[in-house]
């Protein structure tokens, strides 16, 4: 069969952008390997930039958001045991954040799909792309294992398909450069059941390593310490998280409430970059060119920032004849990716304890910190960036 769009992957960029060119009227098809159930379920980022949760109201999916999301207009960096507030709303001219997590804004776009005639195929396999370099690129993939295998024609694939799926893969290692950094440290994350212990996100330098308060609902909040990159599970029993938790949050007259931990896992943090994202008619997005640590909170937002440009630029192809548009995406695409990179490696780099750096090292983590908090143009640069640039068209 046929479609105009061949999407792979049913994350936060390809979904977007399937709904973003629906609403110019330009079909897509999106392929993933996972079940609808896993999708929904998957617990991942949590905060939304300020142009962010504006696209979602613009496009009309704010129902569940304004019941079920919260606004933060600043957020507390911690160390030395000292707590310092960050007031964005004042120092970004009103913006704000909002903390709303990946698999709520998946529900409500799967839903939006569902009801404007939209496909996405879930549990799909073998997914393969094929004639890039020529006007008519194709997709292959199978429904179930012993499925025939179906054919897609398509005039432009877009690789959303995350850091470990098969588009960045589709283009030739001599075709593309890839840059990398990967930090001698990991993110240890639960869920709690518990109600909320500050008023907003704290994130934390402290000698034994970072730590970060976030929340989910007044119910469920979200925790995070850092541990070693390969840590296994095993080796953080609920325990120890507490304890890690209290030493590294805890100030006079606030701590961390406990609760029940009803979810554990360890992430490890790297940043990563694939350029050229785009080779022929395949376009790259999201987490698929992509990666950032977490302590920024980019990667989702750097995921929907892509397909909206995308998005535009297919729509001047297909819809206003401007064929070179296309021409333009990687170059634009990257310049916002090297910001949020730039920005997510240094709040990396001064809020963690590197346990392969020098005593030297965190000292002028410290003295960063301290000239952030207490220097107005510090606290806007910070400022600006966490709430996040709009995309520019
Ligand atoms: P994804 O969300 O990864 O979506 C890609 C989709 O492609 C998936 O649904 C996958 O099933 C599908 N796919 C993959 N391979 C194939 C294939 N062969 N065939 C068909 N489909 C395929 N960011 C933060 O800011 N804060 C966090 O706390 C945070 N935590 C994270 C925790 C984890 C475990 C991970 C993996 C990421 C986390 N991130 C976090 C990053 C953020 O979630 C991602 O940047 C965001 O999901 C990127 O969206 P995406 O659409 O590009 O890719
Ligand atoms: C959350 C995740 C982040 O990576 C971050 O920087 C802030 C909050 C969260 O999951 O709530």
């Amino acid at each position: 069969s046929r479609v105009p769009v061949g999407i792979v992957g049913a994350g936060p960029a390809g979904l977007f952008l399937s709904l973003l060119l629906r609403r110019e009227g330009i079909e897509s098809v999106v392929l993933d390997s996972r079940s609808r159930a896993e999708i929904e379920g998957t617990i991942r980022a949590g905060v939304l930039e300020h142009w962010t949760a504006d696209l979602i109201r613009d496009l009309g999916l704010n129902g569940r958001m304004d019941r079920l999301a919260h606004r933060h207009g600043g957020v507390t960096l911690q160390f030395c045991g000292e707590r310092h507030h960050l007031n964005f709303r004042e120092l970004t001219d009103g913006k704000e954040v909002t903390v709303y997590p990946q698999h709520e804004v998946l529900i409500d776009l799967l839903a939006a799909l569902d009801a404007e005639g939209g496909q996405v195929i879930f549990g799909v396999q073998d997914v393969a792309m094929h004639d890039l370099r020529t006007d008519r690129p194709r997709l292959t993939f199978r429904r179930a294992p012993d499925a025939e295998p179906e054919e897609l024609l398509c005039e432009y694939v877009a690789g959303c398909d995350g850091f470990h799926g098969p588009g960045r893969q589709a283009i030739p290692v001599t075709e593309r450069r890839e840059y990398t950094k990967v930090y001698p440290f990991g993110w240890l994350g639960v869920l709690v059941e518990a109600p909320p212990s500050y008023h907003e996100l704290i994130y934390a330098n402290h000698e034994r390593g970072f730590a970060l308060l976030s929340t989910r609902t007044p119910e469920i909040q979200r925790m995070y310490v850092q541990c070693g990159p390969h840590d296994p599970l095993g080796e953080w029993p609920d325990d120890r998280v507490w304890e890690e938790l209290h030493r590294r949050l805890d100030v006079p007259g606030s701590c961390v409430t406990e609760g029940r931990i009803f979810q554990k896992n360890i992430v490890p943090l790297r940043s990563f970059v694939s350029e050229p994202m785009r080779y022929g008619r395949l376009f790259l997005a999201g987490d698929a060119a992509h990666i950032v640590p977490p302590t920024g909170a980019k990667g989702l937002n750097l995921a929907v920032g892509d397909v909206v440009l995308l998005s535009h630029l297919m729509i001047r192809a297909m819809r206003h004849g401007d064929r070179d548009a296309l021409d333009t995406y990687s170059a634009r695409a990257l310049r916002r990716v090297w910001r949020a990179e730039r920005f997510s490696w240094s709040m990396t780099r001064m809020l963690h304890r590197d346990p392969t750096g020098s005593a030297f090292e965190g000292r002028i983590h410290l003295a960063e910190l301290d000239y952030l908090v207490h220097s107005e143009a510090a606290s806007r640069s910070l400022a600006e960036n966490y709430v996040g640039f709009p995309v520019e068209l």
